[in-house]
């Protein structure tokens, strides 16, 4: 992240040269770094409702700093004048400071540039668009009249699963339009699927320099995807059905998006500069697009970097832009990142969106391995070429090559003349890509025809990319392999293709890349929400992917779990149009999936034999026909928003300017624990503390739920009242949890589960608890 930023200060740098010419070189690279960037100047909530007169008063205020209005025509990159008030302008770092004293003006931000969340670890388990059973699918319509507005690197319009049949007219909520541009002409390539693409880059523009360099990989100046993420994400959403499609023969069959029927608004704010970035400019600009169009959920596979940001800070154009989204019904859906197995790497962590994480589903891709004694082994690969008959078998250490070759595949060095026509196998302690792809660049080069890694199974899997055979065995198989080696003179093997094989005996997982829990911006507050499938998703794309086979492919990341959820989140919006983004993220939290079929636990990826826990999945993995009739909801609203920004402690203006009023938070802040959430997380427990919830009641309205509690180890958890008794008048009820610990030390986090049963609903949240004992003794001191 750091790199591209550098290049783009010295697009700028020119020009300034001519401008400074009496400073020295260092001088002005320095001056170039803090003058003319792309500043985001933001005045918080609308003050009009006139669009005009807000560009109006954006324009007279830029001029009042830079001197006059024609500069400030200039400078100006964009005005946000739907969601709330603020533009983007090329500014000094002195003016940007003049800016921010003005009186009206929140804050002045340098802008921030964002990356595609895609991994394309090619695991070998693998799914198609996890399917919403056919139950909630026809009671919803399939999502129609639901408008799913995608942030992304836009839409390739000729991809079958954009087709408009048997669709009816565009919602009449549907307020934006279609842009034409480069390659895209809105009269052809927009349609009753495709209701709404435009494209922002002005901010990228900017930061990068005007043309965009792409030398290096296609663009189109108009929402044409050059990329594939973005057609891959929409389709998966909300793709229309097309029938046999497959990647390269695996995984055959009919591919769709979540909701087959909604409708989609492409917001083209990700761009092919440097593998994928979009920036928090352009990402705001969308957002109030988004906002005025009339979208009812947006869907936003993009993440930055920790340290995160702080919500009331708009460098994250992510974190604002979903607050006024989210304040005007719109559910945000987000990408959790790809940085796990590692704790506390999860993103886009703000409570008013829904933070998704990734994970595998009941698919795989077996590859047969036979020796030449006969006994076969199966292996996990995406080898879709042909079948390579008995041919020698070779591990470096016993095959007379050069005296560096050791089997470690990654730093493998091959002798041609030994290689040449054979299978190699190599271990790897790594696992992980660049083990498998550094070595299968040195088989390939040697001329071998096929590579077998051993490696560590808890790893995720990285296997080549097209038809030369890398099968990934574990250090079993490895080793079994190794002795079969060097038992005989002549080794041989075979390697069949890989097969795709569903259905029970293969366990969902969630991903090794999925970024894991907790929260390092709010440890209180759960993170990320809930898990998809995102592993092995075969969607449409862009014919520039360099993956793609006949239109579509297989990616992975949890860029591919997010709009599984905004899929199903637009089948939630179609049966509950009332619902709030809160009431609809409580329903998929409370119900998911926390054990596999049969009630078997689910594994998390990333360290031997460990259960998945609340901060690797949230809930659990969605499950949208229990979410569709969730029982209770812990709903939540502006004032909960508001009772979050001060327990998090965010001053009184800075708050008042996000939310559009004007908000004193109590001198005694409200304890963050408190926040509605549809779950409890204690960083810090000492003795004993007590929290509320309040639960309303979306089921008959003449229920009684009972309280189940599965208290994490080492605490007591009590609930009051007890039963909840709802009848015609009461329809919300607040209740008390009492959580108390023996542990008198520093615990790492322990979890368990608080259920409300009515015998139709089980309305489950996470209990995720630490006792931190040290910090007393600091206190102390
Ligand atoms: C866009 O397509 C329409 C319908 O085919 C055609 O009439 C129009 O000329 C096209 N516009 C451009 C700019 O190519
Ligand atoms: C564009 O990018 C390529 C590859 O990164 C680089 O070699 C080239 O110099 C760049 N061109 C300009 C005009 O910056
Ligand atoms: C399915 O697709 C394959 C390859 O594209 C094609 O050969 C085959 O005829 C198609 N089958 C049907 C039923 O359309
Ligand atoms: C392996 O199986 C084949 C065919 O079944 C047989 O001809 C061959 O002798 C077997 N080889 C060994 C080593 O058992
Ligand atoms: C490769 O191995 C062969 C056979 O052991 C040997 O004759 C040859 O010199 C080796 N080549 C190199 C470049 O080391
Ligand atoms: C490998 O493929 C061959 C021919 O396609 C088939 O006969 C054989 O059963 C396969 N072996 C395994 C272990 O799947
Ligand atoms: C409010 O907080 C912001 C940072 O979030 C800070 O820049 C500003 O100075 C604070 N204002 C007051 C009045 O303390
Ligand atoms: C509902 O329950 C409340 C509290 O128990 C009670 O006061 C009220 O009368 C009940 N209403 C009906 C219609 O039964």
């Amino acid at each position: 992240m750091t790199s591209p930023i550098s290049s783009v200060v010295l697009g700028f740098l020119l020009c300034l040269l001519c401008v400074l010419n009496d400073q020295g070189i260092s001088i002005t690279v320095a001056a170039a770094k803090t003058n003319s960037r792309v500043h985001i100047v933001y005045l918080g909530e609308r003050q009009h409702d006139n669009p005009k007169l807000i560009t109006d008063s954006h324009h007279d205020l830029l001029a009042t700093v830079v001197g006059s209005k024609s500069l400030a025509s200039e400078l100006m990159v964009y005005s946000y004048r739907h969601g709330f008030s603020g533009f983007a302008a090329k500014l000094t770092e002195a003016q940007a400071q003049e800016c921010a004293e003005l009186p009206d003006v929140v804050r002045v931000i340098p802008n921030t540039l964002y990356k595609l969340q895609t991994t394309r670890s090619w695991d070998f388990l693998g799914l198609s668009p996890h399917s919403p059973s056919s139950n909630i699918l026809p009671s919803s319509n399939m999502g129609d009249g639901v408008i799913v507005g995608v942030l992304d690197t836009g839409i390739w319009p000729e991809s079958k699963s954009f087709n408009e049949e048997g669709l009816g007219p565009v919602p009449s909520h549907w307020k934006g339009i279609c842009e034409s541009g480069e390659k895209f002409n809105a009269t052809l390539h927009c349609n009753r699927k495709i209701i709404g693409a435009r494209w922002f880059n002005d901010g990228i523009l900017a930061e990068y320099g005007q043309p965009l360099n792409t030398s290096e990989r296609t663009e189109f100046m108009s929402p044409r995807d050059a990329h594939g993420h973005g057609t891959h994400t929409a389709s998966t959403a909300a793709g229309s059905f097309v029938t046999n499609v497959s990647y390269k023969g695996l995984g055959h069959g009919t591919v769709r998006g979540g909701a087959p029927n909604a409708r989609l608004a492409v917001y083209k704010v990700c761009w092919n500069v440097l593998g994928g970035q979009c920036s928090g400019a352009d990402m705001l600009k969308a957002f109030d697009e988004a906002i005025h169009d009339g979208v009812d959920v947006l869907s936003l596979s993009i993440g930055g970097s920790v340290p995160l940001y702080s919500d009331v800070d708009e460098r994250d154009g992510i974190a604002t832009g979903s607050f006024h989204a989210v304040a005007r019904g719109i559910t945000v859906v987000c990408a959790a990142a790809n940085d796990g197995p590692s704790a506390q790497t999860v993103q886009n962590t703000s409570p008013w969106i829904i933070t998704v994480a990734a994970s595998t589903t009941d698919r795989a891709f077996p590859t047969s391995i036979t020796l030449g004694n006969n006994k076969t082994f199966l292996g996990q690969a995406m080898f879709t070429g042909l079948e390579i008959g008995f041919t020698s078998l070779i591990y470096p250490e016993s095959g007379g090559l050069e005296p560096t070759a050791t089997g470690v595949c990654e730093s493998l060095s091959l002798n041609k003349t030994m290689v040449s026509g054979k299978v190699v196998l190599c271990f790897t302690s790594l696992g992980r890509r660049r083990a498998v792809t550094s070595a299968s660049a040195a088989v390939k080069e040697a001329g071998g025809v096929g590579l077998i890694v051993a490696k560590n199974p808890t790893d995720g899997l990285y296997p080549c990319s097209d038809d030369f055979p890398c099968i990934e065995v574990d250090y079993e198989i490895g080793t079994r392999i190794v002795f079969y080696i060097r038992s005989t003179r002549y080794p041989l093997v075979k390697l069949n293709r890989s097969k795709t094989i569903a259905g029970k005996p293969i366990l969902a997982r969630v991903a090794y890349f999925s970024s894991r829990g907790p929260n390092s911006a709010a440890p209180a507050i759960l993170k990320p929400d809930i898990a998809a499938p995102g592993v092995n998703i075969l969607a449409a794309t862009s014919p520039l992917d360099s993956f793609v086979d006949a239109g579509y492919v297989m990616h992975s990341g949890t860029s591919m779990a997010t709009p599984h959820v905004s899929g199903i989140v637009a089948l939630l919006k179609a049966l509950h149009p009332n619902w709030s983004p809160a009431a609809i993220r409580s329903a998929l939290v409370t119900s998911a999936w926390r054990n596999g079929p049969s009630g078997l636990p689910i594994f998390a990826e990333g360290s031997p034999q460990k259960l998945t826990n609340p901060f690797d999945f949230g809930g659990g993995i969605v499950h949208p026909n229990a979410a569709a009739n969730p029982g209770l909801v812990y709903d939540m609203g502006a004032a909960d928003y508001i009772h979050y920004l001060c327990a998090m402690g965010y001053n009184n203006s800075a708050i008042s300017r996000l939310t559009g009023q004007t908000t004193t938070c109590p001198i005694m802040r409200p304890s963050i624990l408190d926040i509605n959430l549809p779950s409890i997380t204690i960083p810090s427990l000492r003795h004993s503390i007590t929290v509320t919830r309040t639960v309303t009641n979306v089921g008959d309205s003449k229920s009684v739920y009972e309280a189940t509690i599965d208290p994490p180890l080492g605490t007591m958890v009590s609930v009051k009242p007890n039963p909840l008794v709802f009848n015609s008048t009461v329809q919300k009820l607040t209740f008390e949890i009492t959580i108390s610990t023996t542990h008198q030390m520093n615990t790492g986090y322990y979890f368990g589960s608080l259920t409300w049963t009515d015998r139709v609903h089980a309305v489950r949240i996470p209990l995720s608890v630490r006792t931190e004992f040290l910090q007393h003794f600091a206190d102390g001191l």
